[in-house]
């Protein structure tokens, strides 16, 4: 009977075939220990030479690390292996013998590792990632198709910017200038007014000039946006959603946290209450009493950000920036226009902004007078339209999956939550 590795329970005191490969062995000469894996999961195979045909013995005596084989074996319950679960192996069929693999047991280095990457997934580290991410993404449209959020695509090729102007990634559109997408917001925007409540889910560009832990070249996005919705009711929406993707990891990828020894501890409190809010003044103010020479008027870095969650063991909002360092399109608080009606949700233990939202300006002179003041051309008067036609208060956010990611796992660098990362002078392979 052929099954997959995570099926095998059903199958305990029977004989199984499994199609895989085997990433490590170890040998005691008249016994071996197979580690097998089949991309569902990993299992250990024991082939005992008393037991199998000669040539069972010798054929497994061969396999390198990554051939692949098809392996037939009874199933055995065994509270000492991680899967719950061993294989007394009766015949291995070898598919084909892998010649020297390059990502050894041993150590190696990130470069290394990362030219590799074709191959760096196959590891129970690396796997348990990806599935953590695609369980993340499975959350993430759950709790908003749950919501009444229709998905809307926004386009990837872009006549304009949406988040200033520094990292755009310049293309050409045959004989006029492109760039790809830094945000489908503005897109999003439009749609909202078509379908009330929506949400992209892309990927998106930064030409990032700089080396971080938190910045990808090609990240993914996913940005509600809705009609009729105050910068109040906004963050409530996102906590929902950050809580939900928590509570459904939790739930759902018990396995993989431990393959990748994820404290859950930290994550469980996320759930426990409600997210903190302060003002982007009490953050000031708390990193000035921390006795950083910290000016009000400035961006936060990411070692502002670390020290400011430290307080925190749950995610918090910060609110209100001035509007001077944030995009053109935030609504101003009516009662100190200086500051705008937004949010950054910064992660708990490190991992910095996972998501920035805010209500956007729905009066056309207002929003007019920001388009002087960013000169922003032709190229946005489709945008100025929402606003001569129905226009509305509404309000959005963009979640970033590859920091969520990091941040859920754990991992000290968002390149290893994407398949094959794009990162400063980085497009191999
Ligand atoms: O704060 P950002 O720039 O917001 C926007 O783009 C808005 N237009 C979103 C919206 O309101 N619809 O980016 C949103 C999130 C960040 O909080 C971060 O999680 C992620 O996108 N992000 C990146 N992730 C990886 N690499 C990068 N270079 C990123 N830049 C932003
Ligand atoms: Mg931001």
């Amino acid at each position: 009977m052929k099954t997959t590795i995570q099926n095998v329970g059903q199958f305990v005191g029977q004989e199984v075939v499994i199609e895989g490969w085997l990433w490590n062995k170890r040998s005691s000469g008249k016994i071996q220990f197979l580690q097998l894996r089949d991309g569902t999961g990993f299992i250990q195979g024991v082939v005992v030479k008393a037991e199998v045909p000669a040539e069972v013995f010798e054929t497994s005596d061969r396999l390198t690390q990554e051939s692949s084989v098809r392996v037939k074996g009874v199933v055995r319950a065994d509270h000492r292996a991680p899967s719950g679960f061993e294989l007394t192996v009766t015949d291995v069929e070898l598919v084909a013998l892998a010649t020297e693999y390059p990502i050894t047991p041993k150590e190696h280095g990130v470069d290394f590792l990362l030219d590799h990457r074709h191959l760096w997934i196959r590891s129970p580290r690396q796997r348990s990632i990806l599935k953590i991410r695609a369980e993340i993404i499975k959350a993430i449209r759950s709790y908003l198709d749950g919501n009444g959020f229709v998905q809307v695509d926004s386009p990837i090729l872009t006549p304009s910017s949406c988040e200033g102007t520094t990292n755009l990634f310049q293309t050409k559109y045959f004989d006029e200038d492109a760039y790809l997408t830094q945000s489908g917001q503005l897109y999003m925007e439009a749609a909202a007014m078509a379908l009330g409540r929506v949400y992209s889910f892309g990927p998106t560009f930064r030409a990032e000039k700089s080396k971080t832990r938190r910045h990808l070249i090609e990240f993914w996005m996913i940005e509600p946006e809705m009609a009729y919705c105050t910068h109040e009711e906004n963050m409530v929406i996102q906590e929902g959603l950050v809580q939900h993707i928590v509570r459904h990891v939790l739930e759902n990828c018990k396995l993989e946290l431990k393959m990748i020894e994820r404290d859950t501890k930290p994550l469980e409190n996320v759930i426990s209450g409600p997210f903190p809010r302060i003002t982007y003044d009490d953050a000031v103010k708390l990193l000035q009493e921390k006795g950083h020479d910290f000016p009000w008027g400035e961006d936060f870095g990411a070692p502002d950000e670390t020290e400011i969650v430290q307080h925190f063991e749950r995610p918090v909002f910060i609110e209100k920036f001035p509007a001077k360092i944030k995009a053109f399109y935030m609504q101003p608080d009516p009662n100190r226009p200086e500051v705008v009606l937004g949010a950054d949700l910064l992660a708990p233990e490190g991992y910095g902004e996972i998501i920035g939202g805010s209500q956007r300006i729905h009066d056309p002179e207002l929003l007019q007078e920001r388009f002087a003041e960013h000169e922003l051309g032709d190229a946005y008067n489709w945008y100025m339209d929402l606003r001569k036609y129905g226009t509305v208060p509404h309000s959005g956010f963009g979640i970033g999956l590859e920091r969520t990611i990091a941040w859920i796992c754990g991992l000290d660098h968002v390149r290893e939550t994407i398949p094959f990362p794009r990162l400063l002078n980085r497009i191999y392979p």
